[in-house]
Formats: C-alpha cells, sequence, structure tokens
C-alpha cells in the first residue's frame, strides 16, 4: 500500500511515517512538504534504516509524487499556541487546507483511495475534506479522538499502575474542549473502572481533565506532540491496510449514531480498507449522550461560521 504524507517534513508527519516503518505494514511512503528540503531530509533518513526494519520504499516530493496513493494522510498546518484552543486555530488554518484540498484535486488517486486528516481542528478540516467530493464521504476520516483516547487509556493506566493494553476506555465526540469521556463503558482488566477500590469522582476529574488538557501540555513543554499522534496515524493507517476490522474512534460524517447528524466528530467506527466502512451507535448514559449532543453542537457552530466565511 501507498501512502502519501502531506506535511511529511513536519514532526507530526515524520513520526507517523517513522511508527509506519517502525509496524513494516505499508510497502511506500512519500513525504510531501511545503518544506521540501525536510521531506527530502526525512525520507533519506528513514530509507536509511529500512535494512533494518520495515523494507519500505520512502520517497519526497510534490503533489505529483501523490499519485497513485492508496491512502493520503494530512498532517499539514499551522500548531495552536499553548493558550490557543484548536477552533481558534481554524481561521488561520482553513486557507490553508483549503489550497491542499487544491491541489489534491489534481492527484490521480485509486477509486478504493482513502484520506486521513489530522490538522486542526481535524473534525472541521475533515468536514471541509468531505465537502470537497475528492472522494465518497466514507472514504475521507478525521484521526478525531484516536489520539485523545490513547492519552486517557494511558493516563488511566498510570493512576492504576497497570499496563495501559488493559484498560478499554474512549473518549468521543469533538477533538477539542467538548471532548466527552465515556465512563459507563471504561473498565480495567474487564472490571467497570467505577467499581476499582479507591476509585473516585475526584480520580475521574484528575485523569479526564489531563486527557483533555494533554494536548496544550505538550506544546507548552516541547512545541507540539509527536510520537502519541504518530503512532496513532499508525493505528489508523494499519487499520485502513490491513483491513482488520479495527472499531477506533476516528472522526466521520455523522448520520444518525445517538441522534447525531450532518457534522464530523468521532463515534466507534470500523475502518477498512474503504475508511469508515460502519459507524456503531455507542451506549452511554443520559449525561454523555447530552454532552456528545454539545460537542456536536459546538462544533456544528463553528461549521456554520466557516460555511459563511467561504
Ligand atoms: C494534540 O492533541 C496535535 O491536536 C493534537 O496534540
Amino acid at each position: 500500500m501507498k501512502v502519501s504524507i502531506i506535511g511529511g517534513g513536519g514532526r507530526v508527519g515524520s513520526d507517523a511515517a517513522f511508527a509506519l516503518q517502525l509496524t513494516g505494514i505499508v510497502r511506500e511512503i512519500v513525504l510531501v512538504d511545503a518544506n521540501a528540503d525536510m521531506a527530502a531530509g526525512e525520507a533519506l533518513d528513514l530509507r536509511h534504516g529500512a535494512a533494518l526494519v520495515g523494507g519500505q520504499f520512502f520517497t519526497s516530493g510534490d503533489y505529483g509524487a501523490v499519485d497513485g496513493s492508496d491512502c493520503v494522510v494530512i498532517t499539514a498546518g499551522l500548531r495552536r499556541k499553548p493558550d490557543e484552543s484548536r477552533l481558534d486555530l481554524i481561521n488561520r488554518n482553513v486557507g490553508l487546507f483549503k489550497g491542499i484540498l487544491s491541489d489534491l484535486k489534481g492527484v490521480k488517486l485509486p477509486g478504493h483511495a482513502t484520506i486521513v486528516v489530522v490538522s486542526n481542528p481535524v473534525d472541521i478540516l475533515s468536514h471541509l475534506a468531505i465537502q470537497s467530493g475528492i472522494l465518497p464521504d466514507r472514504q475521507v476520516i478525521g484521526l478525531g479522538t484516536v489520539l485523545d483516547t490513547a492519552r486517557f487509556r494511558s493516563l488511566l493506566a498510570d493512576h492504576f499502575r497497570v499496563n495501559a493494553i488493559d484498560v478499554k476506555a474512549t473518549i468521543l465526540g469533538e477533538h477539542g474542549d467538548s471532548m466527552v469521556p465515556i465512563w459507563s463503558s471504561a473498565t480495567v482488566g474487564g472490571v467497570p473502572v467505577g467499581s476499582i477500590p479507591g476509585w473516585s469522582g475526584d480520580s475521574a476529574e484528575k485523569v479526564f481533565q489531563a486527557t483533555k488538557t494533554s494536548g496544550a501540555e505538550v506544546i507548552k513543554q516541547k512545541g507540539g506532540a509527536g510520537r502519541a499522534v504518530g503512532v496513532s496515524i499508525m493505528e489508523v493507517v494499519n487499520a485502513i491496510a490491513l483491513d482488520n476490522g479495527r472499531i477506533l474512534p476516528v472522526s466521520a460524517l455523522q448520520k444518525g449514531a445517538l441522534g447525531i447528524s450532518d457534522i464530523t466528530l468521532s463515534m466507534p467506527t470500523v475502518v477498512g480498507r474503504l475508511g469508515a466502512t460502519q459507524v456503531w451507535e455507542p451506549r452511554v448514559s443520559d449525561e454523555e449522550r447530552e454532552l456528545l449532543h454539545k460537542s456536536a453542537q459546538s462544533l456544528k457552530d463553528t461549521w456554520a461560521q466557516v460555511q459563511a466565511s467561504a
């Protein structure tokens, strides 16, 4: 499978490429970036390791090199400032993103291709990519709350001092301030979190707040995320490549789950070769359902602003 990363010369794109190299599933990775030298340098550095891991081919180039890609990952975009919300970022990133979509319209993509949007605000930009009509809507998804869910599970594992692999918990809704922790189905080793001795509402609030502010914290400490977002992208791209039926909280155009439609946000989604093959309606508490509707409304308000300024 050929994967092109638009923004591949940047921290997020190059960390995603490295994660894809270490897992060795996809066959060819092309890095495209406004900073062509950085993309070329990252591709060369990755290529040097091919003899030891993965055995893939790494190249860099312009949009002509993207022709024939089975999956296009878009990580290009300006990063948030520590005190800036992802939605604040919108005015700066929408114009840049529309330029990328315009360039992608000139690329020859196979009918089964998928687009995975990572650039922020990812739910809004994913919706723009869907609206562009470059591919059928289900074949255009956003990283959504896959990263938040990874952080949530990892921070819960830290709290309980257990292996994060055994923590099953998810964040749904917006990849942003209105994200929703689904406590009602959170388990550790199959044990509901709420029934674990010592767990309290304060513990829950502490872990969720740490999850929600993780992005801003990483920006403050090291200038921006790279490693965890890179492996999150890897998980989605490998699910597409392997068509292995993973259920991931990617951002997709909603068509009625929990009564939410016509907005792009994260719900449990079967990810396969053609992108979001099925959206599963999660079983949530009344409070969680209300919070998800608030998240959808927050995104709809922003979407309306973006449409109005188009
Ligand atoms: C984050 O939460 C990059 O939005 C991403 O770090």
